[in-house]
């Protein structure tokens, strides 16, 4: 593997979930991988599991990791070639990008999106620019469009699932929220399950539709009813608009799962990438209950993480 930043870095998708169950059974079989070698963990925004997981996967690999905030503790980046550098940008990311690259062995980053400017977000600018001018490996920590590690992770835990179930139902349900948050997760779930032969729907107000260049072959159902009918799982998560950018939707009808709501499921397992704001988007009771798979799913970002290093380590 060259990159980690989408489903597309990716050749055979069961495969690597194959491959994720055998690093899970023995972590730490390839301890010499990263013998000598250093992870670059950059953070423009914050995070709990991507960073914990990823740095403890690296540590499981022999690798060294270097954790930094760029946003906190770097100079202001200025993403514009050419530009005259007068404004608030203090360091261009042509220059960081390529001093990173002489330190790391592979670099992961994080970086999520400003939604005022759709475009410009879905460009990956800063992304793209750290691909172009690092010249080591890098991998997406979640960028302004997509969260490939999670999906991966989820997919992780579908497939632990589902080996009782022949075909599975799998529903993206949106949830409400109180702050505009990207779209990258239910982007980047899409994408995943859309490569899986599972029968996935995302359910969400017409409002509130995602990029058709992630959602291809999902089914969407605007009534979350009928959608979790006979659903085996249902990842619940909040996203704020794609074609009024940015927007916080307030629908009409209300979008809070509930265990009641899910009587008509095939008892599904609840899913959810966390953080999450308990009893606004999720009730305590499907968080806590039974059917959560939700600790589970944060347990295998680890497994993630490590078989997406090992892939990257073994091709440098
Ligand atoms: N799910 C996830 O990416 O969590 P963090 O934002 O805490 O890394």
């Amino acid at each position: 593997m060259k990159q980690f930043i989408s489903i597309k870095d990716v050749t055979d998708v069961d495969a690597l979930v194959e491959e994720a169950f055998s690093v899970r059974l023995n972590p730490y079989l390839n301890k010499h991988l990263g013998n000598n070698k250093t992870l670059g963990l950059i953070f423009l925004n914050p995070s709990l599991r991507t960073r914990l997981s990823t740095q403890k996967a690296a540590i499981n690999l022999g690798m060294n990791v270097m954790v930094m905030n760029l946003d906190k503790e770097g100079w202001a980046l200025e993403l514009e070639d050419g530009s005259v550098m007068n404004g608030s940008g203090v360091e261009h990311i042509k220059d960081a990008s390529a001093v990173m690259g002489q330190y790391c062995d592979i670099i992961g980053i994080r970086c999520f999106p400003l939604l005022k400017d759709r475009k410009q977000d879905y460009s990956e600018q800063l992304l793209t620019q750290l691909i172009r001018y690092c010249k080591v490996p890098v991998i997406s920590l979640e960028s302004a469009t997509l969260h490939p590690l999670q999906s991966f992770a989820d997919l992780i835990m579908i497939k632990d699932k589902w080996k009782e179930i022949r075909k599975p139902k799998v529903v993206l349900s949106w949830a409400p929220h109180i702050k505009a948050l990207p779209q990258a997760v239910p982007n980047s779930f899409a994408q995943w399950m859309c490569r899986s032969d599972v029968d996935f729907v995302i359910t969400h107000p017409p409002e509130l539709e995602l990029a058709e260049q992630f959602t291809t072959g999902a089914r969407i159902c605007y009534d979350q009813n009928e959608a979790v009918a006979d659903a085996d799982f249902v990842y619940v998560k909040n996203w704020s608009a794609y074609q009024d950018y940015g927007k916080i939707i307030h629908p009409d009808k209300d979008w809070f799962l509930t265990p009641e709501r899910l009587k008509i499921s095939n008892q599904a397992k609840i899913m959810h990438c966390l953080p999450v704001r308990r009893n606004l988007e999720l009730s305590d009771a499907l968080i806590d209950g039974p059917d959560s798979l939700i600790l589970q799913q944060a347990d295998n970002r680890l497994w993630a993480a490590q078989t997406v290093l090992k892939k990257i380590l073994e091709n440098i």
